[in-house]
């Protein structure tokens, strides 16, 4: 589903050579705008539907039907569309026909206006926008949402359907007062062409017979133009962009890369650098399994070889010396959010753009856009559907280019580390140029003369569980004893913590997630000083816990799981907020509003119900030991 707003259409490989080639396109319009009966007419006039589905399409119009005795087209689509709502993840459906001049893919996704993400992806591949209104309704709400979806996605072309035109007595008046409203709108959405056109999709005015009824219309209708728009700047035009799928090594002899050209067109003896490390080598061969080829282009998956024997990895971009696309590890983006759970700021998501994959945090929330009126709203967290602009931290630097320039190499798509699952899409606006001039300053003084001169190795101690399990009590007595015996120790509890540096947050989730992430950093920052450091954080969430586990060395961070029982915790309430949280005078209180995630893999489990704080306390000490930190 999703995963289609990288790639391309599923039919992709349908070229049939009549005319110009293939055009891709999807309609906006709910079903009441007469979406379904517009794609159906489309198909059903290109007499491409299959004999028995006319049948039962002749049976059922007569049964279901709303229009008498004629074949009722939005039966046709609806059908189709019932059968595929049984998978309930296809959001996007993909119909393929043609005509004398030209052949079509038409993206089909439900119109409703909690889908943006369907349509999102339907957009996210088409060269052309058919945007749908109602004649007796005008330009409504969802008009410009679907239309600044379609520019934010980077499709040109648009055709307006003023439709059922016949409801509006084939009234040239009303036809153009919706354009002048529309043109109105759409001004500042940066469409290459828009292209009115009155019809009826019930009757077929104007789809593919010219309406002897809107005789005050000299326009084509919509077959005729999409027949013969130019939808030219496409991928093959731009520059070369080779995302490499993976190394292919049959035997030592052999060594090329595979995968499918995203934009340009390549030659052997044409000059390439791997975008990331600016390595400059040539193209040697174009390998297919049919042969060698002189040249190939967007959309063909070919295995390079290369002149000379240059590093170059899954992942990698290959790409003209003369037209580089940009490599950052900060940028800022438009994201549309695509999942029940919110976005959280601070989270560490995996990006995948292109054949790159990188760990990525949204650093900010710029702003929201309201999708209806285009403003732009302040916001901590964006909530399915809902479009923000951001910006990115990534792991490691990623070449791209602005999805304005190339939707192949600026499209990404977020993934949640634990589920895997899509959970947002993106398109790179540009990269954040802050970060290009800092560089690290190398340091004199080393981690291992810290290490000798404190006479022990540090470590970052991560204490996680309730409120009132015990942490903080079991945190003070290890250091203490540590202290005692001559290790450079620091505890940073979150109580103290958030009086100071992280005094602005509360505890929603995305605050939560915040919290942990600065701590995370100072921590890394005392074990960088030689110094074990003890945290003491509630830290509910595993990813967030992870995210701080990932700042350490492999060894260096001991994740200490404080396992009391709720109950327990409620039984002792130290601090009487559990008596708070459970009259719902505390909101989001973890363990009563707001979820703990117990650890998986935590290197220490303390259970506290029936043990000394002092005992639990000299099994962390001992597990130093035993690891040989101090
Ligand atoms: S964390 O979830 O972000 O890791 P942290 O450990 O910093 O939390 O702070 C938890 C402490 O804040 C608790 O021990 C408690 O004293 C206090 N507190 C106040 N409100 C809440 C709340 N809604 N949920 C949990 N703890 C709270």
């Amino acid at each position: 589903m999703s995963e289609t707003l990288v790639q391309t259409a599923p039919a992709a490989a349908v070229e049939t050579g009549n005319g110009r080639g293939l055009l891709r396109f999807l309609t906006c319009g709910s079903v009441d705008d007469g979406k379904s009966t517009l794609i159906g007419r489309l198909l059903y006039d290109s007499k491409l539907i299959f004999e028995d589905q006319l049948a039962s399409l002749e049976r059922d119009s007569k049964r279901h039907g709303t229009t008498g005795d004629d074949i009722d087209l939005a039966l046709l689509v609806d059908g189709l569309e019932a059968e595929r709502q049984q998978g309930i993840t296809i959001d996007v459906a993909y119909r393929f026909f043609t005509t004398p001049n030209r052949s079509f893919i038409v993206a089909d996704t439900p119109g409703h206006e909690q889908y943006t993400r369907n349509m999102a992806t339907g957009a996210s591949n088409a060269d052309l926008a058919v945007i749908l209104i109602d004649a007796r309704k005008g330009v409504l709400t969802q008009t410009r949402r679907h239309s600044y979806i379609c520019s934010l996605l980077g499709v040109k072309h648009l055709v307006l359907a003023v439709n059922k035109i016949d409801l509006a007595d084939y009234d040239q008046a009303v036809f153009d007062r919706i354009v002048a409203d529309y043109m109105a709108f759409a001004r500042t959405l940066g469409f290459e062409t828009i292209t009115p056109i009155p019809m009826s999709a019930r009757f077929g005015d104007n789809v593919y017979t010219r309406s002897d009824k809107l005789p005050w219309f000299t326009g084509p209708t919509l077959i005729q133009h999409l027949e013969v728009i130019d939808v030219e700047s496409t991928a093959a035009a731009k520059p070369f962009r080779f995302p490499v799928q993976w190394v292919n090594r049959p035997n030592l002899d052999f060594r090329g890369f595979s995968g499918t050209i995203a934009s340009g067109v390549v030659r052997p003896g044409d000059k390439v650098v791997v975008a990331a490390s600016g390595r400059e080598t040539a193209i040697e061969r174009i390998v297919t399994y049919d042969g060698d080829l002189a040249e190939a282009r967007a959309g063909d998956a070919v295995t390079l070889t290369l002149k000379d024997e240059v590093d170059v990895a899954r992942g990698d971009l290959l790409v003209p010396p003369a037209a580089r696309p940009e490599v950052a590890d900060q940028f800022a983006a438009h994201l549309l959010w695509m999942t029940d759970e919110p976005l959280l700021p601070g989270r560490s998501y995996l990006m995948r753009i292109g054949t790159q994959y990188s760990p990525v945090k949204v650093t900010a929330l710029k702003h929201k856009i309201d999708v209806d009126t285009l403003e732009h709203l302040a916001g901590r967290t964006l909530a399915l559907n809902e479009i923000g602009f951001c910006n990115f931290s990534t792991s490691t630097p990623i070449a791209f280019d602005p999805y304005n320039d190339n939707r192949e190499t600026g499209a990404f798509i977020l993934i949640d580390r634990y589920t895997n699952a899509t959970v947002g899409a993106g398109m790179v606006s540009f990269g954040l140029r802050r970060a290009a001039n800092i560089h690290r300053q190398s340091l004199l003084v080393g981690r291992e003369e810290r290490e000798t001169l404190n006479g022990h190795k540090p470590a970052g101690l991560w204490f996680t569980g309730l409120s009132g399990s015990g942490k903080s009590t079991i945190a003070n007595l290890v250091e203490r004893e540590l202290h005692d015996r001559g290790v450079r120790t620091f505890l940073l509890d979150g109580d103290n913590v958030r009086h100071g540096l992280n005094r602005d947050l509360g505890f929603s989730d995305a605050d939560r997630v915040e919290n942990v992430r600065r701590v995370g950093e100072v921590a890394k920052l005392f074990v960088e000083a030689g110094v074990v450091v003890l945290c003491s954080f509630i830290s509910p969430f595993k990813a967030e816990r992870r995210m701080a586990r990932e700042l350490f060395a492999e060894g260096e961070f001991i994740e200490v799981f404080v396992d009391t029982p709720i109950d327990d915790c409620i039984a002792r309430d130290p601090k009487g907020l559990y008596a708070k949280a459970l009259k719902g005078e505390i909101a989001n209180f973890t363990g009563v509003s707001s979820p703990y995630e117990r650890p998986e893999i935590a290197e220490l489990v303390l259970e506290t119900a029936n043990t000394e704080a002092s005992a639990s306390a000299r099994r962390v000490v001992d597990d130093l030991i035993r690891r040989g930190t101090i």
